[in-house]
């Protein structure tokens, strides 16, 4: 099996940043925490590195990666900024980095094409785990890092989820705790516009549009993608999807259980009041958000939770569905692409 590096003290951590850092230095891939969910990390220079990564995880050659920064000022080594636009990306970079934002702008030669899926623009962020900091510093390269799932299945939350998705196939993955976010980041890209910048959420995540409003117009893309050849090619329809059927309630009298059928509920807060808990004889009733509903706390335990009732071998899970404001415009969306039929 892939061995698995602890970094809870300071030699751990000192040990599994060297050992991480050595094998991206010889071209390898390395599993990584992030403040999001794992990433699967490969020296973003190095063309040969990255094709590891696509092929770990069966990813599509179609569907680009993001580079994270070891801090702000790298930004100008992989990216263009347009001088219209230069004082927005300055502010926002200056007020979300290190964080869970990344931001599309046009590449600079030097990203290699396997990166970017042959896109003229690279899709960048700085990280704030502090594992992931001390790698890409002792790296002093941009690091391409998808999330460490196999391609189209659950994002990975632990150590432990990104071994049930790619053992045997990475020769590390470094364990770095549970993610603080819990969802992928918020991609955005930033164009003039006047009186206002215009920006556009291509992936929704933890930055929320009431966070981004305060630089620009902030609108969202489409809600489905279908089409590889738009704007954010990894927005398949159909992502994030457990093995076992899901399905999205809008509301608890849609939910009509068939005789046989074993069900598992992923409730929003467990609120018997909300109608869902009772609706039949659950198999298993896992909530994002114990009692009190939170967007940031459902986020955190999302992956998690989708994980865990995906390996009981039930029929069919039945989602509730959560406030679509804040966090909850993530999940939401993940949840109706996890619903999308194969
Ligand atoms: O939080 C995250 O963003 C995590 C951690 C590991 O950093 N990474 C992540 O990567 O979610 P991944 O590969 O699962 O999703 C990256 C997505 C692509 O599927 C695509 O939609 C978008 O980023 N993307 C990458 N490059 C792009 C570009 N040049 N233009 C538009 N979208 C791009
Ligand atoms: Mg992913």
């Amino acid at each position: 099996p892939t061995p698995i590096l602890q970094t809870d003290t300071g030699p751990l951590m000192h040990k599994a940043v060297e050992e991480a850092t050595r094998l991206l230095k010889a071209g390898e891939v390395v599993a990584l925490p992030t403040e999001t969910v794992y990433g699967l990390a490969a020296d973003a220079l190095n063309p040969e590195a990255v094709a590891k990564v696509f092929e770990a995880k069966e990813r599509p050659s179609f569907d680009p990666l993001i580079v994270h920064l070891p801090n702000k000022k790298a930004l100008d080594q992989v990216a263009e900024v347009p001088a219209d636009i230069q004082p927005v990306v300055q502010k926002i970079i200056e007020q979300m980095w290190p964080g869970p934002l990344t931001i599309v702008l046009p590449k600079k030669p030097c990203v290699p094409d396997i990166v970017t899926a042959g896109l003229p623009s690279v899709a960048v962020r700085v990280s704030k785990n502090a594992v992931f900091r001390r790698v890409a510093e002792a790296l002093g390269r941009p690091i391409a890092a998808p999330s460490a799932n196999r391609f189209g299945s659950i994002s990975p939350t632990s150590a432990g989820a990104v071994a049930a998705e790619l053992d045997d196939r990475i020769p590390l993955i470094v364990d770095g705790g549970a993610c603080l976010c819990g969802i992928e980041s918020t991609i955005i890209k930033i164009e003039p516009g006047s009186p206002k910048p215009i920006i556009t959420i291509l992936r929704p995540g933890p930055i929320t549009p009431d966070d981004l409003k305060v630089y620009g117009k902030v609108k969202h893309a489409s809600r489905t993608v279908v089409d590889e050849a738009t704007e954010a090619p990894g927005q398949l329809a159909s992502h994030y999807a457990p093995r076992t059927p899901l399905r999205l309630l809008s509301k608890p009298e849609d939910f009509i259980p068939e005789p046989g059928k074993r069900y598992a509920l992923m409730s929003y807060r467990g609120d018997v009041e909300d109608g869902y808990t009772g609706l039949t004889e659950w198999v298993h009733v896992q909530i994002l958000s114990p009692g009190k509903g939170k967007l940031p706390e459902a986020a955190v335990r999302f992956f998690y939770v989708l994980r865990e009732l995906d390996g009981l071998g039930v029929d069919e899970i039945i989602a509730e569905p959560m406030f679509e404001h804040g966090m909850g415009i993530a999940m939401m969306d993940k949840l109706r692409r996890a619903a999308v039929k194969h």
